[in-house]
């Protein structure tokens, strides 16, 4: 048996595309993110897909038609959104180092709300908002200091993190927000860490987070909105389950009940990590006096996971079939010790064979480099029995192209 997207056999999108591809399915995002609107039926939130996890445009309009909202961290990821036609009512602006022409330009396409980070940030947009005569909605990112019991890069919640304001700075940093002229407070958001497997830290930050909209509103400090942010894992290993929406959005319900106050999420991997696969072919297969070696046309450039978290990828070959397996890592070509998919996997591969790398539709391409002057892969769309390129192969020419060799001999 060959492994399928939708309804098209792997060899057939890499005959036609070429290796190394990223392959999405359509129907894959379209059921992740209905997940959401049914888990939180009972909340009726804005869900904002975060573009970071993967930002190619065909995603983004994708998620904009079916109603999503998007959190955005760059004055690039909001000009995506734009570009793939969603709506700048629905987009909020997430991170910590927002520049004067990045707040400019989220303030001219009137987003719907600024997730602020820090004081100085405070300071600085109602600066930029009062010299364009605009007022600009915000949120405060407290920190809950919840341990989100995850990879310690992308946890994000707790104190020693350069993420929001610290919970014991929330209040004063609220009053000195109300006091900005520039700025109207809408809401208050948290994010505590990502690929989360146990979904109670999420929850016990909400909690932590109601206890503070409580005091502020006690002080005169009213919010329209509550901001849980992202963090849902996904299952890496064919046999993980992945982590449960439903007892995190029965418990935020619960939480938000008899409150006026609306809720938003900011899910990135979850609603595209298992909707995609990285299709790689095997160049060569390098038996060593230790170790096995199979050598794919992908690498760390195309998937940095691996490298970066000591992340699990499941790959196995497309062809279903295929006998003799062996013990080996899954290497790319770049010149560096950390460049592997996979170490120590069980896997039959020859040369020429296709392997798939699941799990690869969050935080891959969207991470893509060119290191080792490599081009960046091309992305595929199916749905059913259609295969759409949504992003071409780049050339060597697209490489260089801001480059020049000008020196005068
Ligand atoms: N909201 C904020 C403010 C974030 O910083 C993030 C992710 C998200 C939402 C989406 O989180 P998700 O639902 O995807 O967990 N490159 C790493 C993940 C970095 C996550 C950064 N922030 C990886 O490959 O695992």
């Amino acid at each position: 048996m060959i492994q399928t997207c939708e309804q098209i056999p792997y060899p057939q999108l890499a005959e036609q595309f070429g290796t190394p591809l990223y392959v999405y399915s359509q129907d894959a995002l379209t059921q992740a993110y209905r997940a959401y609107e049914t888990a939180f039926s009972g909340s009726q939130p804005l869900i904002c897909y975060a573009v970071k996890a993967n930002s190619n445009l065909s995603i983004i309009q994708h998620f904009a038609q079916l109603g999503s909202g998007f959190d955005t961290v760059s004055g690039g990821e909001i000009a995506r959104v734009l570009a793939a036609g969603g709506s700048a009512d629905k987009i909020i602006f997430s991170g910590v180092g927002k520049t004067v022409a990045e707040m400019q330009f989220a303030l001219q396409n009137n987003i719907k709300c600024f997730n602020v980070e820090s004081l100085p940030e405070l300071d600085r947009l109602n600066e930029v908002a009062g010299k364009m005569g605009k007022i600009a909605p915000i949120s405060l990112r407290i920190n809950p200091d919840v341990d989100a019991k995850t990879h310690p890069y992308i946890s994000t919640g707790l104190k020693a993190n350069k993420f929001g304001i610290a919970m014991s700075d929330a209040e004063r940093a609220y009053q000195h927000a109300a006091s900005l002229p520039h700025l109207q407070i809408v809401g208050i958001d948290c994010h505590i860490g990502s690929q989360l497997l146990d979904l109670s830290p999420l929850s016990a930050a909400c909690e932590r987070i109601l206890h503070l909209i409580d005091k502020l509103a006690a002080q005169g400090i009213e919010l329209q909105h509550i901001d849980l942010g992202g963090g849902v894992g996904i299952n890496y290993r064919p046999n993980d389950n992945p982590p449960d929406l439903q007892p995190y959005a029965d418990k935020v319900a619960q939480l938000l009940a008899g409150r006026d106050l609306a809720l938003i999420l900011e899910p990135g991997r979850s609603l595209v990590g298992n909707a995609g696969s990285l299709i790689t072919r095997v160049e060569y297969v390098k038996q060593g006096e230790e170790k096995n070696f199979v050598i794919v046309d992908a690498a760390m450039n195309d998937l940095i996971r691996p490298a970066l978290y000591q992340a699990y990828h499941h790959i196995d070959n497309v062809d279903g079939s295929r006998q003799n397996r062996m013990v080996a890592d899954i290497v790319g070509a770049i010149c560096e010790t950390g460049d592997f998919l996979a170490q120590e996997r069980e896997i039959a591969a020859q040369q020429g064979d296709l392997l798939r790398v699941h799990s690869a539709g969050a935080y891959a391409a969207s991470m893509a480099s060119n290191y080792n002057t490599r081009n960046r892969a091309a992305e595929v769309l199916v749905s059913g029995s259609q295969a759409r390129l949504i992003r071409q192969r780049e050339t060597f020419d697209d490489l260089i192209a801001h480059e020049k060799a000008c020196l005068v001999e």
